[in-house]
């Protein structure tokens, strides 16, 4: 199977049957990503720690196409059990293989997130990869009480 025929099987499967779908109601913070070109949005939940260092838990929940609802779940995947400061490494890696003008260095555990990395020659859909990403940098870098950081859903 080449890269382009892995990036096509992961992203329907994982547009078909999200993991990590639906809401936290444990959570301690969330965020709304929102994509202006088209309208969609999604929600990131996270459950931190009780010491606000680790991520125990994280959901997802929006409509969105293709790419962004397989870009959210596979980030959920991803991001399960690692720190704050691991997630936050994962984003910031994952927002300069859609945009910087070189490719980053990709960090240990990266894996299968490196699939997405010819969305770049997409700009249009560059927006629909980072959606999801864009809510749990909000949601992470929003304070480290137990607010939610938008207020919209409460
Ligand atoms: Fe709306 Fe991709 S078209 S997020």
């Amino acid at each position: 199977m080449n890269l382009d025929e892995l990036y096509q099987t992961v992203i329907l499967d994982h547009a078909q049957r999200p993991r990590n779908y639906g809401e936290l109601p444990q959570a301690t913070a969330f965020a709304e990503g929102n994509n202006p070109s088209c309208g969609d949005e999604v929600t990131v939940y996270v459950k931190l720690d009780a010491n606000g260092e680790k991520i125990e838990d994280i959901k997802f929940k929006g409509a969105g196409c293709a790419i962004s609802q397989a870009s959210t779940s596979l980030m959920t995947v991803k991001l399960k059990g690692k720190t704050v400061a691991e997630a936050s490494k994962f984003e910031k890696t994952f927002h300069d293989m859609m945009t910087a003008v070189t490719l980053p260095e990709y960090p240990q555990g990266f894996g299968d997130l490196q699939i997405l990395e010819g969305v770049r020659k997409f700009p249009q859909r560059v927006k629909c990869a980072t959606l999801g990403w864009n809510a749990l940098k909000q949601a992470l870098g929003g304070n480290s009480s137990h607010d939610p950081v938008t207020s919209e859903n409460e």
